[in-house]
């Protein structure tokens, strides 16, 4: 069975204020986007990349991911679930895959072995994402306030690729829920089994400057 990744890259990436979006950041000389790219295909069984991007920077994104199995670029839209949708469109409208995997291309590090248990667990269930049970205690604020203290018991940081069958990712993008941060959102709000798999911290997704330095950190310490 076909499995394509979307590699999302269509963000502005506002938050991290540099002079351009973080996935043409460069980590030890090359993109955030080369990495994410190699990061997925290292364990080959990725058949394809399907690139998300604005359509300004195809040209850049496609000269990036040269020598690699990646489609041209597809648009991108204004919110991420948008850019997914855009991305799960074209697929549908060509050579449809059977699973499909999304991840950020803000995400340089997928530790081997991540995406053979995500396949494996879509034996079990329609979706399967990587995840981390919270260890710091949450307050939810208000303002400078805190306005109680949230139970973690059960709690888990969502990260990506998130896996799924691609026609139960397409319905659910298709159902018209707004709002979704991330795609498991989507199959939770459709009813649809989602499992997860142990995350891991250096899937770290450059946000602001210090998760750029963290990362050039661990780069060093383990040529990565
Ligand atoms: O903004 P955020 O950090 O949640 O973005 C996560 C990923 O989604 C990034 O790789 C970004 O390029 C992508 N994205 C996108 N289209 C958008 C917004 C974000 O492809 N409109």
């Amino acid at each position: 069975m076909r499995v394509t990744a979307l590699l999302l890259a269509a963000g502005s990436g506002q938050r991290f204020g540099a002079a351009e979006p973080k996935q043409f950041l460069t980590l030890g000389g090359r993109p955030l986007l080369r990495h994410a790219a190699e990061a997925l295909l290292q364990e080959g069984l990725v058949d394809e990349l399907q690139p998300v991007c604005a359509p300004e920077h195809a040209a850049r994104v496609a000269a990036i991911l040269s020598g690699l199995p990646a489609r041209p670029p597809v648009a991108g839209g204004d919110t991420r679930q948008d850019s997914v949708r855009r991305g799960l469109e074209a697929l549908a409208r060509s050579d449809t895959p059977g699973l499909v995997l999304v991840h950020d291309a803000a995400r340089p590090v997928v530790p081997r072995g991540t995406v053979a248990a995500l396949i494996a667990a879509l034996d079990s269930a329609p979706g399967a994402i990587p995840a981390l049970a919270v260890t710091d205690t949450l307050k939810r604020c208000a303002g400078d306030a805190i306005e109680a203290t949230v139970p973690r018991d059960g709690l888990y940081r969502a990260q990506t690729p998130q896996a799924f069958r691609f026609p139960v990712l397409l319905a659910a993008h298709r159902a018209g829920h707004l709002g979704a941060t991330d795609d498991a959102s989507l199959l939770e709000a459709a009813g649809e089994r989602v499992a997860i798999i142990p995350g891991a911290e250096e899937n770290v997704k450059v946000t602001i400057p210090q998760d750029l330095a963290r990362l050039e950190q661990l780069r060093r310490a383990t040529l990565l």
